[in-house]
């Protein structure tokens, strides 16, 4: 039987029975259906496609239009999964109208479920001029790759007290601020675990230990394709570099020794048509 969508309410039921959720990262049509197919739960158009998709050193250069494009293409994929949308670097800093406008196209264009974007305290504003708009937000704090620059790279956050304060605060101000829904990167499972206990929306994890309502990953991770570096929050699942890279191998080699195309891959003249066909080759002699 398909599965019924998946809504904002069956992720804070899951939340009070305690049933931790799945979430991946996704960027195209085919994945999207083997996600769905899998039977994930939500999924994340991240800006990570930047790198994933892209070959960029970073998302800074992820533009709204890609992050439709591929949003669009993940929908078509999961019709049940929750979808959020990722919003890109500049589409949200500059004022609380720019980021409603763009979290509007979301929804508009690629009918998304929810939209995410990086940042506390300083972005509650955002949060809470987009939420009023009507669209849900998942916050995203600890880690923010957007913001990297400032961190001075992409570092854990909050491993000291002070630092874990702050991000306890950043977390508070986006609750308040109205999110339905936060991400906490690359932070220690002891603070993930206090901030779990202590909000009332569910919290997920990307690096962030065990005591979340819930794990994200970014996909090309899981299925071991990219191939740049490795976080040490990763698990990898298979190799499809591997198997990518062999099968291209194969077929580089059958294509040299002609192994590849044999009879089954080919379209031969229709039977019948074989007199007419030598007949008609007469003329090109
Ligand atoms: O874009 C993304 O995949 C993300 C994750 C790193 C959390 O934002």
């Amino acid at each position: 039987m398909a599965r019924k969508k998946i809504s904002i309410n069956d992720l804070y039921l899951k939340k009070s029975a305690n049933e931790k959720v799945s979430w991946l990262t996704c960027y195209d049509f085919p994945t999207a259906q083997f996600q769905e197919a899998a039977g994930i739960e939500m999924i994340l158009v991240g800006d990570s496609m930047g790198m994933c998709v892209y070959g960029y050193q970073g998302t800074i250069p992820v533009t709204m239009d890609q992050c439709i494009v591929h949003s669009e293409a993940v929908r078509r994929g999961a019709p049940t999964a929750f979808v959020i949308g990722d919003m890109p670097f500049m589409s949200y800093q500059e004022s609380d109208q720019v980021a409603v406008a763009n979290a509007g196209r979301f929804l508009k264009e690629a009918n998304v479920d929810a939209i995410k974007l990086e940042g506390g305290v300083r972005t509650a504003s955002r949060v809470q001029a987009i939420v009023d708009a009507g669209i849900v937000v998942c916050g995203h704090i600890g880690l923010t790759p957007q913001s990297s620059g400032q961190l001075g790279g992409h570092k854990a956050q909050g491993r000291t007290a002070e630092t874990a304060e702050l991000v306890i605060k950043d977390a508070l101000a986006i609750e308040a601020a109205g999110a339905q829904l936060i991400l906490l990167e690359a932070i220690p499972p002891e603070l993930s675990a206090v901030i779990t206990q202590k909000l009332k929306i569910p919290v997920y994890g990307i690096g962030a230990g065990l005591d979340t309502d819930g794990q994200l990953l970014i996909v090309s991770d899981l299925v071991g394709q990219f191939q740049a570096f490795t976080p040490k929050f990763v698990k990898k699942y298979c190799d499809v570099a591997k198997i990518y890279t062999n099968a291209f191998k194969e077929y580089i080699k059958d294509v040299k020794t002609q192994a590849f195309p044999e009879d089954q891959h080919c379209y031969h003249i229709i039977k019948g048509e074989e007199e007419r066909f030598e007949e008609m080759l007469k003329k090109f002699k």
